[in-house]
């Protein structure tokens, strides 16, 4: 009899490791710890095999788990959600990345083999590196990690650089409030992003890679590192992958809790140990990145995808999708929600309908007003504007951006004009300090927003608020400067009357 347990950090958080011990002392049940199935609110949740599928129990303490025993749990009886793969919210999802997230053991080889693991690396060792590039850029992946730059074409580049040596580095940084999808994926399935990393190497060339992880994540960078052993013990890392003569060697590197270090050049900075200070761009990191040499830096999403593309084969990928947004996106709703987890579904899916029909409204129950979308940097969106398909070129011309996926809710308690305000202390707290736009800016931005909300000369300082916006934007060497603008443009624009005295 198997129960499954989550061991992700969010479950954990709510008492999945005392439900999983609780569990285990029952006796004649084999307890196996997963990562998240992604439905939050419903931590810990337990699944019990039946031949049905697996059954649910949402939020076991474990202090429940005698009386749920007693009226029936190990047989899948009792007062359970039925089977998870049933319920509403796992059938409108179409998961690609997260396949195997929440469903095997995230550090079982013989469990990620069982569930068409290695599938996609195999196929690619069997091709010419160069028709492995070919076949990421026919599929339409694009940077999951906020820019959407085409993943084929950077690996392109990479693959024509001319250099002794070539390096892969995963950013993990994952520092964008709201987001959580690249924690979870190493947590759940970390062996999809060591696939994916190798896959890379070979279709580029590169003998090295680096996961760089943020130091919050001390489970992610646990359960990683493990999986990395593992990975080298049965062969599909290390000198001579999967027999097929090339070598890739993975390391981790914890970072120290700067949010700029999930910019790329200043996560390469860092990777070389050095303070973590934004480089100009050019050079490009896929011609000059890690020690100079030609970089793929990926984000998490973005590698964990490309097994799944090179298995099913890239029509698959990108039949699914909208426009230029191919394949499926992972979603994740947070802040004042009813319903906070992990949705992923084919781009195109509307604003609202995650909102609304996922995640439930507002845990406080009051009206949504105000949706960020994409972290810190990401637009304030009205209800007004829930009918934006998820699409980075409907979001671009809303003024907006997908981002890395992250939405946070907020109802109408927010101050918009206090919202506005703390993107301007955000990048002041965050900037590296390299250029003035950015460095001064932000704390101009403070004390303008403070004047305005002061009624101190408010329609000039309006103005003087959009032309510091345009200064930033335009002037900023990289998106932290360059992006604050966002969130404290949209605040203007749809939530106004916040910044009348
Ligand atoms: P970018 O548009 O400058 O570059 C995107 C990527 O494409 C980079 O890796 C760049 O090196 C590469 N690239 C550009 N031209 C290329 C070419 N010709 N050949 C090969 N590669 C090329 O954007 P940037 O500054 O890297 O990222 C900004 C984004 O980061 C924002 O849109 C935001 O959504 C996101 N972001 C994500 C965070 C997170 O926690 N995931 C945090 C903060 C921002
Ligand atoms: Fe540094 Fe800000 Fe300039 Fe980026 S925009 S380089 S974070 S000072």
């Amino acid at each position: 009899m198997k129960i499954y347990v989550p061991k992700d950090s969010a479950a954990r958080s709510v008492g999945a490791d005392e439900a999983a011990e609780r569990i285990a002392a029952v006796g004649d049940v084999e307890v196996v710890r997963t990562g998240s199935r992604g439905m939050l609110w419903l931590e810990p949740l337990v699944e019990v095999e039946t031949s049905r599928g697996r059954v649910g129990y949402a939020a076991v303490a474990a202090e429940d788990v005698d009386g749920l025993v007693a009226a029936g749990m190990l047989q899948g009886a009792g007062e359970s959600l039925g089977v998870v793969e049933e319920l509403p919210w796992m059938r409108r999802q179409e998961r690609v990345t997260f396949a195997r997230v929440g469903v095997v053991d995230p550090l079982s080889t013989a469990d990620y083999m069982a569930h068409g693991g290695l599938a996609g690396l195999r196929n690619a060792l069997a091709l010419e590196p160069g028709a492995v590039v070919e076949r990421v850029v026919e599929s339409g992946l694009r940077g999951r990690g906020g820019a959407g730059f085409p993943t084929g074409i950077k690996w392109r580049t990479v693959l024509n650089a001319d250099a002794d040596l070539k390096f892969v580095c995963c950013n993990a940084d994952e520092g964008d409030s709201g987001t959580y999808a690249d924690r979870m994926l190493i947590e759940g399935d970390p062996f999809t992003l060591i696939e994916g990393m190798t896959i890379a190497a070979y279709a580029v060339g590169a003998a090295e890679g680096y996961v760089y992880l943020r130091s919050e994540y001390p489970d992610a960078v646990a359960t990683l590192t493990a999986a990395i052993d593992r990975a080298r013990e049965a062969g599909w890392s290390g000198p001579d992958v999967l027999g097929s003569g090339f070598g890739f060697d993975l390391h981790v590197r914890v970072g120290a809790g700067a949010y700029i270090c999930g910019e790329e050049t200043s996560m390469l900075e860092s990777l070389e140990g050095k303070r973590g200070m934004v480089r100009a761009k050019p050079p490009i990191p896929a011609l000059q990145g890690l020690f100079g040499r030609p970089t793929v830096v990926n984000n998490v999403l973005s590698l964990a995808t490309v097994p799944a593309i090179l298995a099913h084969g890239p029509e698959a990928y990108a039949a699914l999708g909208t426009g230029r947004s191919r394949g499926t996106s992972v979603f994740q709703l947070g802040g004042n929600i009813a319903r906070g987890g992990i949705v992923e579904t084919a781009f195109g899916i509307t604003l609202g309908e995650l909102v609304n029909d996922f995640g439930g409204g507002t845990a406080s129950g009051r009206p949504v007003r105000a949706v960020q979308v994409g972290g810190p940097l990401g637009a304030y969106l009205p209800v007004e504007q829930f009918d934006l398909p998820m699409d980075y070129e409907a979001f671009a011309q809303a003024g907006a951006m997908v981002g890395h996926g992250g939405i946070v809710v907020f109802d109408d308690t927010v101050d918009m004009a206090a919202m506005a305000r703390f993107a301007f202390e955000f990048c002041a707290a965050e900037s590296c300090g390299k250029c003035t736009p950015c460095r001064v800016g932000a704390v101009r931005g403070i004390e303008t927003i403070d004047r305005i909300v002061a009624n101190d000369d408010r329609q000039k300082n309006l103005v003087v608020l959009e032309d510091l916006c345009d200064l930033m934007t335009d002037g900023s060497l990289c998106a932290m400067g360059g992006l604050t603008p966002m969130p404290v443009r949209s605040a203007v624009r749809h939530f106004g009357e916040d910044f009348n005295a």
